[in-house]
């Protein structure tokens, strides 16, 4: 394996992370949230392990899905690769120069190239700004003077992303989600970056306005040649949009590979448990499909399971496997490894998707596969 500089010395290279066509590559990323105690919070008495080894790569104009449950790590993965916060450990590069540890000035040119979109777009637009001033806010903060001025630079923008450029003067609060979520495009696009990271940008829309958005981002990453790392919490909204998918829980990588062998192969416990919590259109198969119950909840990222995280609520685990594998999947942490080509799994008993394919055919109803 190559070695290179990580945040914390020299760390191998993972396979997910080793990828000569990459614009972004994220190699074992952690980023531990400490919990102090104590007077004047000195002592550190534990951490929540927020994302807790991470590595994949972006290449120049596509779209990596990053999907899993609330709470495993999504957002700290995508404002840790912007550098929004600092990341423990782990190495962050971005066409291929380390970012992970740059502090906030040397960070300011690699902005215009990495920017980040958020969930709740009314949260992230100053209130109290006119739109032209939120949209052409990067340029005063980089010190860019664009052609023709600030101002017609703000109103090409509004107007590339469907809004009407005489509204310059309006303020957030005048917009309509879906319009406050095209602001935001608008912003990151100032600049023109290789990368934005889009944290559940139409979670919070309705479903009727969500398409149009979608619609509007692919447009836009045709036209400028973006990369989008595009997180949502299930897998209906990324299987459009997204070229591959990184399936996370609990700060880590379970499943990545190409959106289409994911959706008809996947092979982690979780992904298949994920997939049968998706609605399928055709009412005849929905009745045939198998719900794999994930039960309970996802456990506290501050005292992780032993071994394969996943493992307190694996159905496999928990109905499949005997007692030595099972002692297996509790005692050692299942890498993510290389199953076929460009197909990254961290399981020790993985599936391959035929099986539960099989199963339909021959009518198996009400059954847990995975
Ligand atoms: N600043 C923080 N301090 C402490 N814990 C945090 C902080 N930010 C996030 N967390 C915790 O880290 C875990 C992952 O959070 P997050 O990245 O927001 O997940 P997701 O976006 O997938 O819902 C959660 O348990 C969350 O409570
Ligand atoms: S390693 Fe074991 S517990 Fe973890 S997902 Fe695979 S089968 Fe389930
Ligand atoms: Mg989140």
């Amino acid at each position: 394996m190559t070695t290179i500089q990580s945040a914390d010395g020299v760390a191998p290279i993972h396979p997910a992370a080793d990828d000569p066509d990459a614009l972004l590559a994220v190699n074992d990323l952690k980023v531990h949230f400490p919990i102090r105690r104590g007077i004047f919070f000195k002592r550190q008495v534990g951490a929540v392990k927020a994302v807790d080894g991470v590595s994949f790569s972006v290449r120049p104009g596509e779209t990596l899905g990053l999907v899993g449950e609330s709470g495993c790590g999504k957002t700290t993965t995508g404002r840790a690769i912007t550098r929004l916060i600092d990341p423990t450990s782990g190495s962050i590069r971005f066409e291929g120069q380390e970012v992970a540890r740059l502090g906030r000035s040397q960070m300011r040119p690699l902005r215009r190239q990495m920017q980040m979109i958020f969930q709740d777009p009314y949260s992230s637009l100053n209130p109290r700004h006119p739109i032209g001033t939120i949209v052409g806010a990067p340029f005063r903060i980089q010190g860019v003077e664009p052609e023709g001025g600030v101002k017609k630079a703000v109103q090409t923008l509004l107007e590339r992303v469907g809004l009407n450029p005489e509204h310059y003067n309006r303020y957030p609060h005048e917009f309509s989600g879906g319009q406050r979520q095209r602001i935001g495009l608008a912003r990151a696009l100032a600049l023109q970056p290789k990368l934005i990271v889009c944290d559940e940008p139409v979670s919070a829309l309705d479903v009727s306005v969500q398409a149009q958005v979608v619609n509007l981002m692919e447009d836009l990453q045709d036209e400028f040649h973006l990369a989008y790392v595009f997180v949502a919490h299930d897998l209906s909204v990324v299987r459009h949009i997204a070229d591959r998918v990184a399936v996370m829980y609990l700060g880590h990588v379970m499943e990545l590979t190409d959106r289409d062998v994911l959706y008809t192969e996947p092979m982690h416990p979780y992904t298949h448990a994920l997939m049968s919590a998706v609605p399928v259109p055709d009412p005849a198969k929905e009745n045939r499909r198998e719900r794999i119950l994930l039960k309970g909840d996802l456990p506290s990222p501050i005292n992780p399971p032993s071994g394969c995280v996943f493992h307190t609520r694996c159905a496999k685990y928990r109905e499949v496997l005997s007692d030595a594998e099972k002692e297996r999947c509790r005692g050692e942490v299942p890498v993510l490894e290389t199953k076929r080509p460009g197909h990254f799994v961290a399981c020790h008993y993985p599936e391959a998707r035929q099986d539960i394919a099989l199963a339909e055919d021959a009518g198996v109803e009400g059954e847990t596969v995975a």
